[in-house]
Order: C-alpha cells, then structure tokens, then sequence
C-alpha cells in the first residue's frame, strides 16, 4: 500500500461523528491527527475551540503579491448505522475492487485529503506554494456547521481570500472533470400532533376522538400537488428559472439520464415535478422531502391503539433565490392551515442553510476548468450539485468570495449510507487535481 493510502486508512478509522456526543471524542482526536499532519508539512496551524467541534486551519507563509486560495473540507462524517449492513467495519477500511470501503471514505475524508496530500507534494517539490494557502477544515459540516459561520464573522480579515475550492461535491462519471457551480440550500423541521394524553383503546375510543397517525398522513399528503409540485403558497415565488443553456448543457453530460438514475437506485420509474428531467429536478428545483415519520405501533402483528402522538421529520431542498427562514415561515402558514381539527400542532425548526450559484465561466472558474482538463480526459463537465453545503453562501456573504467545487463523489459512492467507497483512482486523480489547481489559480 501506498504512504497516502496509508494516511487515508488512519484517518478514516477515526469515528469522527458529529452528531453524536458519544463521539466527541473521536473528533476531536481526528482534529488532532490533522493537525500533526499539516504542521509536519510544514504549515502553521491552528486549532479553534468552538462550543461544538473544533475548527482546524493551516497557513503558508503570506506574501503580498500572491493570490489567496482558501480550501475548505469537513472531518466529520455522518452516523454509520445500519452497521449490519456493511460488507466491512465503516471504520476499519478496506480495499475491494479498486475502491477504498469506510464511512467518510468519499464525504469528505478522501477528497479533503486530496487536497492536503496535492498541497503536500507541491511544497516537496517545490519547497514553496504559488499561492498564499489558508486551509479550513471544520468538524459540523454534516450537522448544519453552526460555529463556522459565527467562526467566519469573528476572523473575517484573517479568512481575507480571492477564491475559495471545496471537493466535497459530485462527479457525473468515473474519470470525468466536473465542476460543480452551484448547490441546493436546505431547510429542516420536525412537525408534532398531539392527541389524547396516551394511547386509547381503538374500538372504545375510535371515531369520536382524533388520531395523530392519520393527521400526520393528510399533513404530508397536503404538501404536494398532483403533478409533484409543492402546495405550500408562495413556495416558488422567489426560484430562478432554469437558463436555457443549462437545460442544453446538462441534456449531454453523460450519467445525467433519467436511466442513469434509476440504474443508482434501483427505483423502478422516474418521479417529480412535471416538465423537468431527473438531472433538473435535481440540481435546479426546490423539493419538499418528508425523512422519517412514525407515531403508534411499530411492532409485529396488530394492536388496536389511537396513538397520542405522530411525528414527521421534513427537509426542504432550495434553489437560488429561495430563503430558507421565509420558506420555513411559510411551511408554519400552510401547516397550520392544513391540520385536521382535534389535535394539537407542534412545530419545531431544525438546521438550514442558504442556496449558492456562481458563474463558471469567471476567471477562477475557468483556472479550474483548465485544472480539471490538464486531471482528467475530455471537457470539464459543468453541472449545479442537489446537495448541500451550507457554509457556501456563508462564505460569499461574509468573506466576499466565491466557491469552486471540484467533485470527485461518484454516484454510487453511497455516502450517508452503508458500504460507503471512494475509488483509489479518484483519490490519486484528486491530489493531482489539487497540484494542478494552485498552479492555475496562481496565474
Ligand atoms: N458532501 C455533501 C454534499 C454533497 C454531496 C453535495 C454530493 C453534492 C453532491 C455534504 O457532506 C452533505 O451531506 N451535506 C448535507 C448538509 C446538511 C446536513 C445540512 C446534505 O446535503 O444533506
Ligand atoms: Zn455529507
């Protein structure tokens, strides 16, 4: 095995959850580890308390007539569960097929260490930088990043940058250059219906006392209309279009087809908003998405129960200009408007973050095109990501600066689920990415 896939396997076999305080520990000790790495490289380095997770950053030495890159990555990984369903422990990682098998091993682990291992050779070969380098690494992506943006207002003259580079984002294709000009914001809640004090007897109490199970259901069901759009008033009001050259665009990206997607998934048929293909419903429209929902009896055979309560987690994906804090006002508007009589409405906010769309053709976009030509065969492939990350827009409204996204994520890396892998291919193409990225950003 190679140096750098050694470092990767020590850095994946951290359990750096963020969610989960059990795990505190764990992250902080990945934040360490990263931090003997960087300043072995030798950078200055940094380590941030936050009243979460801690923030890692690592600096060149300034000089005044070099541009500034500032690269952003999370050491944070979502919760591995279901562990049964893993061909291999997530964090003991292995190697099958060409591709490294971990939580984290693709978001973001292996692609931020790209980064850092291309900085790295860079410094070995040359003993310098061509640019000033200020890296940030951070441990609550995968939570929402709550410190980073207070963290950013706090330290904005030492974050001072001209462009921002982040591979935490999509490939459309194995081997392909992508980079990714903008990202779905994103806006959570979790709705409460409270009926009867405790779960009632079906057949005494039935028909005369309302059930939160069912007022869950039409809740959810009053969310969308017949033709997949979403019903809550004003909900499209503020979306941007989609531009004409973008339909054109992504129409040829290959991995892009409304069969590609189902190939993925192994959904049997194609599903949405009318009008649009999976690839722009994906990228250029807002979504309401229900994540979990429950209430009453769960176990097997039947019992015959009013549940007290039912829950639903929602999630709402957005598209420039949409604002996730009137988005939310307006969910509570329709909600409350919605919600059969006899129980009891319970709203609570959970975490958001703000869309982001750049212009790919700016100068720094196109130093990035050439970065990604100079990687990988054949024309950069230009697309809008589903995703989100939420400190983007953060960085454009309190930095000032833009955001790259170089992907490297390919569709059937399975992150956030189990069996989790990132090719060693894509971990070797991204260090080359990165070298090739300072030098064209620096010119
Ligand atoms: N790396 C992902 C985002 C991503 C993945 C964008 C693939 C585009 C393509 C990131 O780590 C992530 O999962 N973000 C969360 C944010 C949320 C928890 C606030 C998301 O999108 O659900
Ligand atoms: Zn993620």
């Amino acid at each position: 095995m190679t140096d750098d896939l050694k470092e990767l396997f020590t850095f994946l076999s951290f359990p750096s959850v963020s969610t989960d305080s059990k795990h505190r520990q764990d992250v902080r000790n990945c934040a360490e580890w990263i931090i003997r790495k960087l300043s072995a490289m030798p950078l200055t380095t940094e380590l941030h308390e936050t009243p979460g997770h801690p923030i890692v950053i690592a600096r060149n030495k300034y000089q005044a007539d070099r541009k500034t890159v500032l690269i952003y990555g999370h050491y944070d990984v979502q919760p591995a569960d279901p562990f049964e369903l893993w061909s291999s422990p997530p964090f003991s990682p292995e190697i099958r097929d060409g591709r490294i098998w971990a939580r984290g091993a693709t978001d973001n682990k292996g692609q931020m260490l790209a980064h850092i291992l291309g900085v790295g050779k860079t410094l070995e070969a040359n003993g310098e930088l061509p640019v000033n380098l200020i890296f940030l690494f951070e441990g609550e992506e995968e939570i929402g990043s709550p410190n980073l943006a207070p963290f950013l207002k706090a330290h904005r003259d030492e974050l001072k940058c001209d462009i921002i580079a982040i591979s935490d984002t999509g490939m459309v294709a194995p081997n392909t250059g992508t980079l990714g000009y903008g990202l779905r914001g994103i806006t959570c809640a979790e709705v409460k219906i409270i009926g009867p004090v405790r779960d009632l007897h079906s057949g005494i109490f039935g028909g005369a006392i309302a059930n939160p199970a069912t007022a869950i259901a039409r809740l959810v069901a009053s969310l969308h209309d017949g033709e997949g759009k979403v019903a809550i008033e004003g909900f499209y009001d503020e979306v941007r279009p989609l531009e004409a050259w973008e339909r054109e665009m992504w129409a040829k990206v290959p991995g892009l087809s409304d069969q590609d997607y189902l190939k993925v998934t192994g959904s049997p048929a194609s599903f949405g908003e009318l009008g649009y293909s999976s690839a722009e419903r994906v990228f250029a429209r807002p979504t309401a998405e229900v994540n979990g929902i429950g209430g009453g009896y769960q176990g097997e055979g039947s019992k015959t129960v009013i549940p007290s309560e039912a829950f639903v987690k929602f999630s709402f994906r957005l598209v420039p200009d949409q604002d996730p804090q009137i988005i939310l006002q307006r969910l509570r508007v329709h909600l409350e408007k919605h919600c059969p009589p006899g129980v009891k409405l319970v709203i609570e906010d959970g975490h958001d973050g703000k869309p982001y769309a750049c212009d790919p053709h700016s100068n720094f976009g196109k130093a990035a095109q050439r970065a990604l030509k100079r990687t990988f065969p054949g024309e950069p492939m230009l697309i809008r990501e589903g995703g989100s990350i939420p400190i983007v827009q953060a960085f454009r409204e309190i930095l000032g600066v833009d955001t790259l996204l170089l992907g490297l994520a390919l569709s059937d890396a399975q992150i956030h689920s189990p069996n989790e892998n990132f090719p060693i291919e894509n971990f070797e193409a991204g260090i080359r990415l990165n070298q090739a990225l300072l030098e064209e950003l620096a010119k």
